[in-house]
């Protein structure tokens, strides 16, 4: 199985899909790692690994469709069979959505549906919440809002910065996305009337 990876910055998330793959804990490989910020960290990791790195500038392209469209061209020359979303930060245009239906997984870090978009570290300490967390779903058109597959959980001490949760929370993120992507190239994960199935159960 091939795996197509978007990024946009430090590539932690990159990381452990690397490692997993290395150790064999992913069957598959991943075949390239597309940026929408050539300054991103993520770039060199792949470069470390030997794996095709690129990035495309959105300021080259008159609007969202277009650059989305010349980036599904360079995605699909890879012919992949999952598109993981690590740390991508970009609004993906409909139909871009729409072209990876069901093979497009995203992780996003709150405990979905709380906390869709940016800043939920703060969010998640301003609402005084005693738990916090990360997510992987599948993406459908809705930000953040496609059907969830696993979540990882952290706790929240009076004393954390932002900083603090994030880091806390990102340890998890480094557990579960390789695990979800593992169940997906395995053939367990699918998604199915808008709703995920594991082992042909509904999550
Ligand atoms: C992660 O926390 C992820 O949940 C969010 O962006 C962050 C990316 O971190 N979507 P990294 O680039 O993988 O280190």
């Amino acid at each position: 199985k091939r795996i197509v990876v978007l990024v946009s910055g430090d590539g932690s998330n990159l990381q452990a899909l690397i490692d997993a793959c290395q150790q064999g804990r992913i069957n598959a490989r991943l075949s390239a790692v597309f940026s929408n910020k050539a300054s991103a960290y993520a770039l060199e990791r792949a470069q470390t690994a030997g794996i095709p790195a690129q990035s495309l500038s959105p300021s080259a392209f008159a609007d969202r469709e277009a650059f989305d469209l010349a980036l599904a061209a360079d995605i699909d020359a890879y012919q992949p069979d999952l598109l993981v979303l690590a740390g991508y930060m970009r609004i993906l245009s409909p139909a871009f959505v729409k072209r990876y239906a069901g093979r497009m997984l995203n992780i996003h870090p709150s405990l979905l549906p709380k906390y869709p978009g940016l800043n939920t570290h703060q969010k998640a300490i301003d609402n005084q919440d005693s738990e916090h967390g990360t997510s992987v779903h599948f993406v459908t058109q809705e930000l953040d809002g496609g059907p969830v597959i696993l979540q990882a959980k952290v706790p929240v001490f009076d004393e954390d910065s932002a900083e603090d949760l994030s880091e806390r929370v990102q340890t998890q993120e480094h557990n579960i996305y390789p695990l979800v992507v593992s169940w997906f190239v395995d053939g367990r994960l699918i998604l199915r009337d808008d709703c995920a199935v594991l082992d042909g159960k509904v999550l």
